[in-house]
């Protein structure tokens, strides 16, 4: 890579995501290498954002796949038009291509989210074009990878769907980047990236108030920076809807109920609900006098234990 190729790159990656600067690093290289790539990290940490920017500051293809159950071979690779192939046989032009077949063919990026929800034959088929760099499609023929083919997976390791099965040939044959949470700051200005005009402090305590889910003993599962996002635009309109602030209480309480008690799990045999958690977390961070300092578990209204 050439310095003005990198000078570019930097720059223009810079616009698209905050921090990662390490992690775009070893991404970009990783691919540069002509390597495959697993993005490992819970939900919300900028792995999709992150490869987006990066397929974009490279200037190369990129294609988007979401790993679900429902995502078959078929799907993934592509098939025969049923209709057409009842007049026209299995020729090639009845053939509709899938985002593997057009991601060997261009030489493009696969971008498959969630890998460990496909299933096991859609994971074999992965698998083969990684050792093979190559496909055969029965009564298709072998398709190439295209110099430029690359696949990069994303998945969260802490989900409770299949990610046991992404085994060792998955892991052998692909290089991997750790994604975990962005520091407070990193969140606060990701949370501030659309350009409300907030009072200031108001998006650090926010941030602090959405970290702070993720430590707490009554939940298993915290919110990511999407519910900073979504508690600050939902303060926002809430403060207009009821003519007054983002730093009104019931605002912003109001706000963080609905940004995140949906996005938090509570942990089996806690009898406390997440409205609850919340309202308590709330109360911290928002109002550390009346609960006796910051940090101080001294539960609101509606808190037994
Ligand atoms: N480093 C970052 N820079 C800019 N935006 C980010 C960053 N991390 C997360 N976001 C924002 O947070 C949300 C979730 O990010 P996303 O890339 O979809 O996460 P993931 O794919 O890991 O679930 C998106 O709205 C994205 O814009
Ligand atoms: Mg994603």
């Amino acid at each position: 890579m050439s310095n003005s190729d990198r000078g570019s790159l930097f720059a223009s990656l810079d616009d698209a995501v905050v921090g990662r600067r390490r992690e775009v690093e070893l991404v970009v290289a990783a691919l540069d290498a002509g390597r495959h790539v697993l993005l490992e990290g819970p939900p919300g940490t900028g792995k999709s954002t992150l490869l987006r920017a990066v397929a974009n500051g490279l200037g190369i293809g990129f294609v988007f796949v979401e790993g679900n159950a429902e995502l078959t071979p078929a799907r993934l690779v592509g098939h025969f038009d049923p209709a057409r192939v009842l007049n026209e046989g299995y020729d090639a032009d009845v053939f509709v291509d899938g985002p593997l077949v057009t991601a060997l063919r261009d030489g493009a990026l696969l971008y498959v989210e969630e890998i460990n929800r496909i299933p096991e034959e859609t994971l074999n088929v992965l698998i083969t074009v990684m050792s093979e760099g190559e496909l055969n499609v029965p009564r298709y023929g072998r398709v190439a990878a295209a110099s430029g083919f690359r696949l990069v997976a994303a998945m969260n390791p802490f989900d409770a769907v299949g990610t046991a099965r992404i085994s060792g040939a998955v892991y052998d044959r692909v290089c991997r980047v750790s994604m975990g949470y962005q520091s407070a700051a990193d969140e606060e200005r990701i949370a501030g990236r659309d350009g409300r005009d907030l009072p200031a402090g108001w998006l650090t305590k926010v941030v602090d108030l959405v970290r702070r889910t993720r430590a707490h003993s009554d939940l298993r599962v915290g919110s990511s920076v999407r519910g900073a996002i979504d508690m600050a635009a939902v303060a926002s309109s809430l403060a207009g809807v009821r003519g007054s602030s983002v730093t009104d209480k019931s605002v912003s309480l109001d706000a963080a109920l609905v940004a995140l008690s949906g996005r938090v799990r509570v942990r089996e045999g806690s009898t406390r609900t997440s409205e609850d958690v919340i309202t308590e977390l709330w109360s911290e961070v928002f109002e550390p006098a009346a609960t006796g300092g910051a940090g101080k578990a001294n539960a609101p209204t509606g808190a037994t234990r």
